[in-house]
């Protein structure tokens, strides 16, 4: 199989790409990338000289590119996760997430169906979506395949338009198209604008940890590797056409993840208990801040046998651990234009 990963050198990407070199040789995997701020070779390190591996540099906004792309390598899969992803950008400036989620997503809709046309035996394109598209839950209930959408960020207003496209390709087109739809992950190689690795971070030099409102908004957590694992069991085995919800069933408040976060850099750090604790500060709030994600994964369960490891606290630790050990790397991606993005955000 020839597999084109798109957005492999960012946080999920990469680990998606380590996962299908290092278990599938007989594989050729591509990894297509524009190296926005978030994407970063220094993640795929360890494998880049793999003889299954390529790295291409490309936008998936260029559609002619894309096209004599596909149509050279005549790739049998696609794992879609290049994206804009992160929420508060989404706020700020929502064009490019319009662009590369939605124009983008299109564009390689297309350059899949041109050379599959004919035949599309052996093809599958997978299409990695979040549980954003489906809104913002109260204090009961799951979101799972058959909640409504309702996204409600112009980040996961991008992300439901772009599953409604695969989705029409598969209707309209017969392209054999899997969807899964996933919580908030956590793990190495995560970039520091995000809760937890920015939370980290900050503990690290002792600055301010920036909780959004209360610090009440809950969240559903899964180790990425966890994520990459489901991908590669989806990939595989799911039913064309079929949407799968991914989670950790792991909620979480925020304020209790910042906390447990310090507490454990408290321990790992030799600080006084407490002492991180002092620098939780409370920020205005995000606007239109989604109250509460949680995933029903029993479909994944039963059907693909998937299931998160747990618990969250040793994977917290050994997260934290990594974060401590790869000072390099943190140090690399919270240089320039981050700490622009980190002035504007937290100081306005
Ligand atoms: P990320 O921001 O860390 O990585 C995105 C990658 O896409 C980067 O390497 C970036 O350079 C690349 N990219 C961006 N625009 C591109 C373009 N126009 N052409 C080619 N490459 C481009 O994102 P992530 O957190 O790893 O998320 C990956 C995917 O998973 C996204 O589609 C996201 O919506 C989805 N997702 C993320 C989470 C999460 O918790 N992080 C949860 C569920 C789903
Ligand atoms: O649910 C899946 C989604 O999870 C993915 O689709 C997104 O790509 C990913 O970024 C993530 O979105 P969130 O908005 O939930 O993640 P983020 O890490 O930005 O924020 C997690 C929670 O923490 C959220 O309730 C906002 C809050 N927060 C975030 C930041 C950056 C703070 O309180 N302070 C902060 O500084």
């Amino acid at each position: 199989m020839k597999i084109l990963v798109t957005g492999g050198a960012g946080f999920i990407g990469s680990h998606v790409v380590r996962r299908f070199v290092n278990t599938y040789p007989q594989y050729t995997i591509h990894n297509l990338d524009k190296l926005t701020y978030a994407g970063n070779l220094a993640n795929l390190k360890d494998v880049e000289d793999a003889p299954n591996y390529k790295f291409i540099k490309g936008d998936i906004n260029d559609k002619e590119f894309l096209l004599s792309l596909f149509r050279e390598e005549q790739y049998d899969g696609v794992i879609h996760l290049a994206a804009e992803s992160h929420v508060d950008r989404s706020i700020s400036g929502p064009d490019a997430f319009i662009q590369t989620n939605v124009v983008g997503t299109c564009n390689l809709l297309g350059a899949a169906l041109d050379i599959w046309k004919n035949s599309m035996t052996g093809k599958r394109f997978y299409h990695v979506s979040t549980d954003e598209v489906f809104g913002s839950l109260g204090a009961e209930g799951k979101f799972s395949e058959t909640t409504k959408y309702d996204p409600r960020s112009p980040y996961s207003a991008s992300k439901a338009s772009s599953d409604h496209m695969v989705r029409a390709y598969s209707h309209t087109y017969g392209m054999p198209v899997v969807i899964s739809n996933c919580s908030n992950n956590y793990g190495s190689h995560h970039f520091p604008e995000k809760l937890i690795p920015l939370i980290i971070n900050n503990i690290k030099h002792k600055k301010p940890l920036p909780v959004y409102g209360k610090g009440e908004n809950i969240r559903d957590w899964l180790w990425v590797e966890d994520h990459a694992r489901a991908i590669d069991v989806i990939f595989h085995q799911g039913v064309s056409g079929e949407t799968y919800c991914v989670g950790g069933n792991n909620e979480w408040k925020n304020i209790d993840v910042v906390k447990l976060i310090c507490k454990l850099m408290d321990e790992k750090l030799g600080r006084n208990a407490g002492e991180s604790e002092q620098l939780i500060t409370y920020v205005t709030d995000r606007p239109g801040h989604d109250a509460r994600y949680a995933i029903d994964a029993t479909k994944l369960k039963t059907e693909l046998g998937w299931e998160p490891t747990q618990p969250f606290d040793l994977l917290l630790s050994k997260t934290i651990d990594w974060y401590l050990q790869n000072e390099k790397w943190l140090n690399e991606v919270t240089s320039g234009d981050y700490m622009k993005y980190y002035e504007n955000q937290y100081n306005r």
